[in-house]
């Protein structure tokens, strides 16, 4: 199984900060964001992983990580997104590197206080369809939010205004090599993307969606808000300070 993490786009919700570089390079206390989706992966087992990056400030992920050597990978791959298409369109250009094996997909701007490695390894025994993560949160309409009928999902609805659960999809994702072939059936939202909801929909569709609940703190670092919360959360588990 590979990792694969999205670092494209074009961080528009956090400018002036992104006008001169890439919002996974922007400091999350003492780290660039994209450290912490490239240490979550490791930390699960990952050792083939590509990174999807994009806009102007490309090559910088190759200055800042090259081989991945200060994360104990012999190597790192990369390839770019042109344009800001959406999360399912990044993960597309994924398909040669995945050859085939099931992925563990992770946005570049999610951090996670805790392990994914159970989740993976449960995954790994189905051995096909997709798992996500979700997380109950006080502001569900900025996320993906799935619709829950007692323990089951019926469907995911990308940021309702009135939100019918108060959890979201984390960004993180386990899918099978079919997720090719839905994204390239998949057309552009009304915000102009290609959604990555509307994959969990069709494996939902397909009977093949699997949830788990995460368990320890989870943010995105998207938006000016969430990257400050972002810092302070990890700020506080460093030091242990509250
Ligand atoms: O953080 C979890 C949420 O991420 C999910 O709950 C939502 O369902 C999902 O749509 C997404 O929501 P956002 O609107 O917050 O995603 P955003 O546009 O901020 O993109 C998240 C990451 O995905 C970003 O840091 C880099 C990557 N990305 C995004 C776009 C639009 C790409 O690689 N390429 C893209 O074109």
């Amino acid at each position: 199984m590979k990792g694969v993490i999205l670092a494209g786009g074009l961080g528009t919700r956090l400018m002036p900060l992104t006008r001169v570089t890439n919002k996974h390079l922007l400091p999350v206390y003492d780290r660039p964001m994209i450290y912490y989706p490239l240490g979550t992966l490791v930390e699960a087992g990952f050792r083939e992983i590509l990174l999807v990056t994009g806009g102007n400030n490309a090559g910088d992920f190759l200055r800042l990580l090259g081989n991945g050597a200060e994360f104990g990978l012999q190597h790192l791959n990369y390839t770019y997104q042109e344009g800001e298409g959406g999360i399912a369109q990044a993960l597309g250009l994924a398909e040669h590197f995945a050859d085939g094996e099931p992925i563990c997909v992770m946005l570049g701007d999610n951090i996670l206080q805790r392990s994914i490695a159970p989740a993976v390894a449960r995954y790994r025994l189905r051995g096909r369809g997709a798992t996500i993560l979700l997380k109950d949160v006080p502001d569900p309409g900025r996320f993906g939010v799935p619709v829950l009928n007692g323990e089951r999902v019926v469907a995911i609805e990308e940021k309702p205004a009135q939100p019918k659960s108060r959890y979201a999809v984390v960004g993180v994702y386990l899918y099978d090599a079919r997720v090719f072939d839905i994204i390239r059936g998949l057309k552009p939202s009304a915000r102009g993307e290609l959604e990555i909801t509307d994959v969990n929909n069709q494996y939902l569709a397909w009977g093949e969606l699997a949830h788990e609940f995460l368990e320890g703190w989870w943010t995105d670092a998207g938006t000016v808000g969430s990257l400050y919360r972002a810092a302070r959360l990890v700020a506080q588990e460093r030091t242990g300070e509250k």
